[in-house]
């Protein structure tokens, strides 16, 4: 069986949640603290030992781009300045891991944006990572799933319980739990109303997914929000391949929403060695 050694990352979405502040720079760009939202999901990929990733991009995503690349000018002018420490983090991203990149021309969904990364999986398994999950624990998201994948050899579904008052805002899947955090999925619906969905287990950011994906999703046709949804594909995919879901260990947030992206700011900034102590004071002393 072949291991997962490729990721996609859709970043061509056009992050309404967020406006205005999308309006012109990515959303997977807004920064946590001091680092873009994708570089936290880049490393994850890279400690789960991804060691080629594909971006899919659309227009107005360049600033993505050039974070990845090699930035000359500022590495000249650091090293000029004697700034080792910032000049080693610069060069550290533009070294992190083999990037690629291939065009979305129009935002039709997550599952046409998954259609654009074919030629690049090849006949491989892929992961796909959506830059705006931030995954917070002691063993990264995606290591837990490709855990799963290479016991079962067949697709696999990060997943996580939610309120069930915010289900309409993910896929959402149901299925028998057949070991500890480990689903065999036997249903998915796409945001479905909170009356109609058939579990509180939301599909996140992180998949799992085989090159048997491609023909579904080229015959897909448009789903909820008039888009080609990924979920859609994997219920057809489900009809002939085991799917599977993990439930994964550790802290979620939803950085494509603002409260989400503010609680991920104060939880990482509460761990940072500089000012985590300062800040929570700061906190403690608002709060009181
Ligand atoms: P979202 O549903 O979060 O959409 O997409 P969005 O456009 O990013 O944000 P909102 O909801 O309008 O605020 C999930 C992921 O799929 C990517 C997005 O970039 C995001 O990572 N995506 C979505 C694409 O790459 N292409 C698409 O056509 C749609």
């Amino acid at each position: 069986m072949k291991h997962v050694k490729k990721a996609v990352f859709p970043v061509a979405g056009l992050g309404t949640r967020f406006l205005p502040a999308t309006k012109a720079s990515p959303k997977e760009m807004l920064p946590l603290i001091d680092k873009p939202l994708v570089q936290y999901v880049v490393e994850e990929a890279m400690a789960s030992g991804i060691e080629q990733v594909l971006f899919v991009t659309g227009r107005g995503k360049h600033t993505l781009e050039d974070h990845f690349d090699v930035a000359f000018e500022l590495e000249a002018l650091l090293s000029g300045k004697g700034k080792d420490t910032e000049l080693c983090q610069v060069r550290e991203i533009s070294n992190m891991v083999r990037i690629f990149y291939v065009r979305q021309k129009q935002a039709l969904g997550l599952g046409h944006a998954i259609l654009c990364a074919k030629d690049f999986v090849g006949d491989e398994p892929f992961a796909v990572l959506l830059g705006d999950d931030i995954i917070d624990g002691e063993t990264p998201c995606l290591s837990q799933l490709m855990n799963v994948y290479n016991k079962y050899g067949s697709t696999v579904l990060g997943l996580e319980h939610v309120p069930m008052e915010n289900i309409s805002s993910y896929g959402c899947v149901s299925g028998e739990e057949i070991s500890d955090s480990v689903f065999k999925v036997t249903n998915l619906v796409e945001k479905p109303k909170k009356e109609d969905a058939p579990s509180d287990l939301a599909i996140i950011g992180r998949y799992i997914l085989t090159p048997d994906i491609f023909p579904i999703l080229a015959k897909q046709s448009p789903g909820k929000g008039g888009e080609i949804q990924l979920t859609d594909a994997i219920l057809e995919l489900s009809k002939t391949d085991a799917v599977y879901g993990c439930k994964f260990e550790g802290i979620r947030h939803d950085c494509g929403d603002k409260l989400g992206f503010l609680k991920a700011t104060v939880d990482i900034a509460l761990k940072r060695e500089e000012f985590g102590k300062d800040f929570e004071k700061y906190l403690r002393e608002r709060l009181t």
